[in-house]
């Protein structure tokens, strides 16, 4: 009887505290910084990858559409790495379904390749570590190994592949913070984040943030393990503004922002000053994520629905992490 070498894994996107932004190596994608990130529990990517005895080019079909092109040449050239671990060369055929719009800076490929390492990987046995299964994902995009431990996680830059990996410093349970996502664009970005972090070096301003990193990680692990808002808000918004001056900064320049993205940051602002908790972060786009303590998070949704240029909301609590579903 011919084996099934199929299996199923879901995992959710994550939205960085502190930023990645640029690496040592683009190969390997070991970061030029430690990052710091939580899980987002109401957004997710299902993936299952079936293993075929035959050799030849790996089939990708993202939500029911079969792609072609660089996505599925990404999703090969990761596979790869998988085979090699396992020692099998036949094709894969990978169906995948996501609710997380694509590349508008809501870390879909943190999602898509945290599913995919441990769905391949479960398929083909390898029986991973949940450290060695973050290690695989990274290679497929960095912020994916932040993806595969549950609800508060920091990524350990590292120097070396084997170090550098992501790891929980908190369960979701820990601290019901929130993550209200105001959209104001769903095109697909012009310059994507491999490209950028390619860019990062070139700003006057990029080794500055690197080498003031560590001590916002340790800030910001502090005001986790707290779940003191008002410490992580400050620390939050230093670090998303200055990865954000690190990109118009570049040369050539990257700029994300929409008109509407600083009407939701000047909107936050106010909000904060008339006594409502409430941070603002953004990733390699315009869309404005906003951390609320959940008492408030259906106000700050409310409020943002207003704002002029947002176009809908999306709302999550801390998620757990990647794992293996059997639905397959
Ligand atoms: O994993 P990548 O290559 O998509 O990089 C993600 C970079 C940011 O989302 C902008 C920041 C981060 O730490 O998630």
């Amino acid at each position: 009887m011919r084996t099934i070498r199929r299996a199923t894994a879901q995992a959710h996107p994550n939205i960085a505290f502190i930023k990645y932004w640029g690496n040592r190596d683009d190969q390997l994608r070991l970061p030029a910084n430690p990052s710091l990130s939580m899980n987002l529990g109401a957004l997710r990517t299902v993936t299952t990858v079936t293993f075929l005895e035959e050799e030849g080019p790996d089939a990708l079909i993202l939500n029911g559409i079969l792609v072609e092109g660089p996505a599925r040449d990404r999703v090969e050239a990761f596979l790869n790495h998988v085979r090699r671990m396992a020692g099998f060369r036949g094709r894969a055929v990978v169906e995948s379904n996501t609710d997380i719009p694509a590349g508008v800076g809501l870390a879909s490929s943190a999602a898509a390749f945290a599913a995919l390492a441990v769905a391949a990987a479960t398929a083909l046995e390898l029986a991973l570590s949940e450290r060695e299964l973050s290690i695989l994902a990274r290679l497929g995009s960095g912020s994916a190994c932040r993806s595969v431990p549950p609800g508060f996680v920091e990524w350990v830059a590292g120097d070396r592949h084997e170090d550098s990996y992501a790891y929980s410093i908190a369960p979701p349970e820990h601290w019901a913070l929130w993550d209200v996502i105001a959209i104001v664009s769903e095109q697909h970005k012009a310059v994507g984040s491999s490209e950028g972090h390619r860019r990062a070096a070139t700003s006057p301003l990029h080794t500055s943030r690197v080498a003031t990193a560590p001590d916002r990680i340790a800030r910001c692990r502090e005001a986790i393990q707290r779940r003191d808002f008002e410490s992580l808000t400050e620390i939050v918004e230093t670090d998303a503004i200055w990865m954000h001056a690190v990109m118009m900064t570049s040369r050539p320049p990257l700029f994300y922002w929409e008109p509407a993205t600083l009407m939701v940051l000047q909107a936050v602002r106010r909000w904060r000053d008339e006594g409502l908790p409430v941070a603002f972060t953004l990733d390699a786009g315009p869309n404005v994520h906003v951390l609320c303590p959940v008492e408030v998070a259906d106000e700050v949704m409310r409020r943002l629905q207003k704002v002029p240029g947002v176009q809908r909301v999306l709302s999550s609590g801390p998620g757990g992490g990647a794992r293996r579903i059997w639905n397959s």
